[in-house]
């Protein structure tokens, strides 16, 4: 791969022990661009503007997709290794079918990560739970007007050292099941990474934080009773024994974290259902006193434990935290296999040599 490294690094102007979510870039990123009908060979060059027309399709009809992985530098060995890349891999593609637009090589888009936090390896935290978030992001280049897909696109990958997403926030997260606004609709674009799927809820989140919540749940578009995501993750609950989250139907983004939380959960023989979640039932199951633990889950997120749940007007409230929490448990391991402190029993882990 073609490399044009940056000729003084930021790396020392960075703060590591102050890092935010998401506003610290490093050195390089990676280009590779569409056009006359074919994806070229990936670039790595210094972290900079991209030149685009103010008429580009990405801007004014939102086609884009993106992205959102980590790297975790090892506890005992220093070593860096990203997190279940071929499910970003796969998702991304998902993510452009459904947006029109012409899918990149799996194996070009894994290597130019690979190579890319190989490069600004020293960009990695070393706190626990800290990490390098990789963002993948694909955008319409074309400057046109007419609504169709762009003839020529841009994959750029750059990488940001980062916090927890909810590091800075309260503990248990206070959710607003959102009875107005809609997220994704059936038939709409809910499964796929893009920005218009996060662009509709900044209003809703901003109205809701303004009330006092922490994020929101969405709820399904048709009849606003059934659940989909808490804020930018995927939701479970524990109810009595068994652990539920909503079933993927087109509507939910398939979490690479929400899958890692299921594969853990039934290997330890916790029974787990992937269905339709209705809010009555929750609130029946708080009653009946079987509403145990309610959590999300995201990439940038990992596992957030969940306090409370407002639904029309009324508090849904999850018991106190205990001993036998699972989310406690599920950051515990996650973390583990991601800082190469646990054994990785399902190869989810690329190290980063060199
Ligand atoms: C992630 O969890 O990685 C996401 O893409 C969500 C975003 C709000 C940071």
């Amino acid at each position: 791969m073609q490399v044009e490294k940056v000729a003084a690094s930021r790396l020392a102007d960075a703060d590591f022990m102050n890092l935010g979510f998401g506003d610290v870039f490093s050195d390089h990123m990676v280009t590779c661009k569409f056009e006359e009908g074919n994806w070229s060979e990936p670039k790595i060059g210094p972290f900079e503007p991209i030149p685009m027309s103010p008429a580009s399709l990405a801007l004014h009809y939102g086609q884009t997709v993106f992205e959102g992985l980590k790297a975790f530098r090892g506890t005992k060995d220093g070593r860096v290794r990203l997190f279940r890349m071929d499910k970003n891999a796969d998702r991304l593609q998902d993510s452009c079918e459904r947006l029109c637009i012409p899918v990149l090589d799996r194996r070009i888009f894994i290597d130019a990560i690979t190579e890319l936090v190989k490069l600004d390896q020293e960009w990695a935290p070393s706190n626990r739970g800290e990490a390098l978030y990789v963002r993948p992001i694909v955008i319409a280049t074309e400057g046109h007007l007419a609504v169709r897909p762009s003839a020529s696109y841009m994959l750029v990958i750059f990488t940001s050292p980062v916090c927890e997403y909810f590091a800075q926030s309260r503990s248990r997260l206070y959710l607003k099941a959102e009875e107005r606004f809609t997220r994704a609709a059936p038939g709409g674009t809910g499964y796929a990474k893009t920005a218009s799927n996060y662009a509709v809820t900044l209003r809703p989140i901003n109205d809701s934080v303004n009330q006092g919540y922490d994020q929101i749940l969405w709820l399904d578009g048709q009849s606003h009773r059934f659940v989909e995501e808490a804020g930018q993750m995927n939701i479970f609950f524990r109810l009595g024994e068994t652990v539920v989250t909503p079933e993927l139907g087109g509507t939910i983004l398939p979490g690479v974290t929400r899958d890692s939380v299921l594969t853990l959960l039934k290997e330890q023989g916790i029974p787990c259902l992937e269905r339709r979640v209705l809010m009555e039932e929750l609130v029946d199951a708080e009653a009946a006193g079987t509403l145990q633990e309610s959590f999300g889950a995201g990439t940038a997120s990992v596992v957030v434990p969940i306090g409370r749940i407002n639904y029309l007007g009324n508090d849904i409230c999850l018991p106190e935290a205990s001993n036998d929490d699972l989310c406690p448990a599920l950051y515990d391991q996650i973390l583990g296999i991601q800082h190469g402190e646990l054994e990785d029993r399902h190869q989810w882990m690329t190290t980063v040599d060199g």
